[in-house]
């Protein structure tokens, strides 16, 4: 029915249609800079009063990822003494610090905590809440936030190059549940993120590190000379050199956004996945490894694996793959788990059960992203299984050969 039928008995509802379409706007600013709380930077009291306005006692609350305090002594004192001196209206309603990583969005409570939290405080829709940290504590919090008055203004300063390259720049959020990772989330674009490379300086090198499969995974499927780019920092990247990195993270991030922006699926109602490519391998290792591997670990290994599955039809040269498995090695990735060695009854290997579970997740229909040549991509819906678990015993052949 498209068309509304109209009647000339008026009083008569039946068989009457009311088309409703809304078109919502979202605008938030990506913003890349350092040290966002030194009294020089404007970059956050500058997009607080554009979220404000003239609101005459706006509120705001700050999270903090705990593994920030060691690299960065002071920084809680530091922020809130920031925002008592360049925005005296704002009252900073209460700071708290989060023990980050996995285990907080496992966590059950921790969703009604912080919503109760934020409840006591009584923020409201014109309050903002400001969260400092990796991806796990901006999705643990930019989750709760979302459902409290249905949505509060979340402005979002992610401290790992994952977040800052990836999942902290884009539009959802969610926590792990007894059902599966991510399962309870929600679509909440943020109010701004501001990316601040001087917090990558304490990540860990396996942190730092993550990062980097996720700008292989995009390069590969979208930007050939970003691939190339990168096949030729990976050293670099692997001995932090921060300019190197800062380019890494601008680029990837401009990637993802211009996906959100551009492919006309923001809220991924359809099925394809792009930036899930590599990922149905990655999420079962992940759980496998019971998340001692992670998530970045275990995207190089998804993607390579993909890869050459991808190589094994044909999609892609020998040459690509060899240069991605390259990269990666370069980069610093293992690109073996011994997970990948478990097999079933039938000798197929156990991971391959990810695909199921990525076919669930999708809503019925198999959508595997797979690349296609340097900066392309394909769009399959069926995978051959006995053909991945060559893909997976080559992986380590290949791994052997090369020599890095
Ligand atoms: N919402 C999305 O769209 C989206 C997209 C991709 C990934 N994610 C999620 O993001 C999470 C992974 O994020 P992540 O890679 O940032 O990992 P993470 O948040 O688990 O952080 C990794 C570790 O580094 C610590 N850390 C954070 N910043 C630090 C810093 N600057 N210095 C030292 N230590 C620091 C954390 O406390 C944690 O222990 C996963 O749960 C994943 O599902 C969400
Ligand atoms: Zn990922």
């Amino acid at each position: 029915m498209n068309e509304m039928t109209v009647r000339s008995d008026e009083s008569d509802t039946m068989n009457r249609l009311i088309r409703q379409q809304i078109q919502v706007r979202y605008d938030y600013p990506v913003v890349f800079t350092r040290d966002v709380f030194s009294l020089e930077n404007n970059t956050l009291p500058e997009i607080l009063l554009g979220i404000f306005g003239d609101h005459p006692s706006p509120a705001a609350a700050l999270y903090i990822d705990k593994a920030l305090v060691g690299g960065h002594p002071g920084l809680e004192l530091r922020a809130t003494a920031f925002l008592r001196q360049k925005l005296p209206r704002l009252q900073v309603a209460f700071t708290r610090t989060l023990a980050g990583g996995e285990r907080l969005k496992s966590s059950p409570l921790i969703v009604d905590q912080l919503i109760d939290e934020m409840a006591a405080a009584r923020l409201d829709r014109h309050s903002a809440v400001l969260v400092v940290g990796g991806g796990a504590v901006l999705d643990t919090v930019g989750y709760a936030a979302s459902l409290v008055h249905r949505g509060l203004k979340v402005i979002r300063l992610p401290t790992t190059v994952l977040s800052q390259n990836d999942g902290g720049v884009g539009v959802k959020t969610a926590v792990n549940h007894a059902a599966g990772k991510n399962f309870l989330g929600t679509f909440a674009p943020p109010a701004a993120v501001i990316n601040d490379f001087n917090f990558l300086r304490s990540l860990p090198d396996h942190e730092w590190r993550a990062g980097i499969a996720e700008a292989f995974k995009v390069a590969l499927i979208k930007d050939a000379a970003f691939f190339d780019w990168l096949c030729d920092a990976a050293c670099s990247l692997r001995n932090r050199e921060e300019a190197a990195m800062e380019q890494l993270v601008f680029r990837c991030a401009e990637l993802h956004l211009q996906h959100i922006r551009e492919s006309g699926d923001p809220f991924e109602t359809g099925t394809a996945r792009p930036l899930d490519f590599g990922h149905w391998l990655a999420h079962e290792l992940e759980l496998m490894s019971g998340y001692q591997l992670g998530h970045g670990a275990a995207v190089a290994i998804g993607i390579a694996v993909d890869s050459l599955y991808a190589e094994s039809l044909a999609l892609i040269s020998s040459d690509t793959a060899d240069r991605l498995l390259r990269g990666l090695m370069q980069s610093g990735f293992e690109l073996w788990h011994e997970a990948l060695e478990h097999v079933e009854a039938d000798g197929s290997p156990v991971v391959l059960a990810g695909l199921e579970k990525f076919r669930e997740h999708l809503g019925g229909k198999l959508c595997i992203t797979l690349p296609s040549g340097p900066g392309r991509r394909v769009e399959v819906n069926e995978i051959g299984k006995k053909q991945m678990a060559g893909a997976i015993q080559r992986l380590r052949e290949r791994v052997a050969a090369l020599d890095c």
